[in-house]
């Protein structure tokens, strides 16, 4: 199987041109595999494992309803997955064989991912609790217990803060691939006729756009596996009460106390 397609430059060098979109196929498959293993994975495996613990302690002023997103979150979230819906149709469907004008759609798209991110960042280091999703030493723990649950060990993992170590894993690789396809995305404009940056094709030599090309595309053809993925666990029944969050913004306090340690996602009186 091929990784990457190459070509000749004008002096008859091999150069890189982009990754073979046989990765495509191969990241499609394993998302879908991913789900299909989850799926029965949860309901064979799942009833074996210690029962997330829905006790009450510290429940004392603690409100019905707690917000986990703020409307401005919430926003970014959808604004965000809607470009990136967007950027998988037109980056993929023409390479699957629906041909129409993506290119322009894409870029535009791309831009607006891009807005979303620059805004993200400045409101999570801001206005939000910028560590709560980020790998911090303390997680360790938390995934040294959660490797032996998996393992089959009667294991209680215990709750977490407002991100659980899973999330926090997917959120890091949601920003290193979304950073590399932003900035790929970005040179890659260079490339094309657009209002928005002058064409500068020698930007680059062509083997140096080939890395460009190979990067836009790996980055691209994982999400492909991240989205997958996220859609699966969105629409999960057992994890509906997350997705809700996403568009009402609060969690239940039943919720709050099944899920979270209250010592380590701190919620006041108003929620
Ligand atoms: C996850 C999001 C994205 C996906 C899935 C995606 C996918 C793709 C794919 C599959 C291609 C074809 C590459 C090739 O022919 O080798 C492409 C091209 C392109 N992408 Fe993206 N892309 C994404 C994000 C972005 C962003 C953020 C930008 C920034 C504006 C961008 C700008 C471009 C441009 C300008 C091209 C065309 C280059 C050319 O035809 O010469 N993309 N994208």
């Amino acid at each position: 199987m091929e990784l990457f397609q190459t070509g000749t430059d004008p002096w008859g060098q091999e150069i890189l041109i982009r990754i073979s979109w046989s990765l495509l196929t191969i990241s499609f498959w394993a998302g879908i595999a991913f789900v299909l293993f989850h799926a029965v994975y949860s309901v064979v495996w799942k009833p074996k494992l210690v029962a997330e613990g829905g006790d009450v302690a510290g429940a004392e002023g603690i409100p019905e309803k707690i917000v986990r997103h703020t409307g401005a979150a919430r926003m970014f979230h959808w604004v965000m997955a809607a470009s990136m819906l967007v950027l998988l149709g037109t980056g993929f469907l023409p390479i699957v064989g629906l041909e129409f004008a993506w290119l322009n759609i894409h870029w535009i798209a791309g831009l607006i991912l891009i807005l979303c991110i620059l805004y993200h960042i400045v409101h999570a280091s801001f206005f939000l609790d910028f560590w709560s999703i980020w790998i911090l030493p303390g997680d360790l723990k938390e995934a040294v217990q959660r490797t032996k649950r998996q393992l089959g060990q009667s294991v209680d993992v215990g709750k977490h803060g407002k991100y659980p170590l899973d999330h926090k894993l997917y959120h890091m690789a949601v920003s290193i691939f979304g950073l590399l396809v932003s900035v790929t995305g970005l040179l890659m404009m260079l490339r094309i006729d657009t209002p928005v940056i002058p064409r500068n094709d020698a930007f680059f030599t062509e083997g140096d756009w080939g890395v460009v090309y190979s990067i836009h595309g790996f980055a691209a053809v994982l999400f492909v596996l991240l989205t997958i993925t996220h859609i699966y666990f969105a629409v999960r029944p057992d994890k509906l009460w997350i997705t809700k969050s996403m568009i009402f913004g609060w969690v239940s306090k039943s919720d709050y106390l099944s899920h979270f340690d209250p010592n380590k996602w701190k919620v006041d009186s108003k929620g």
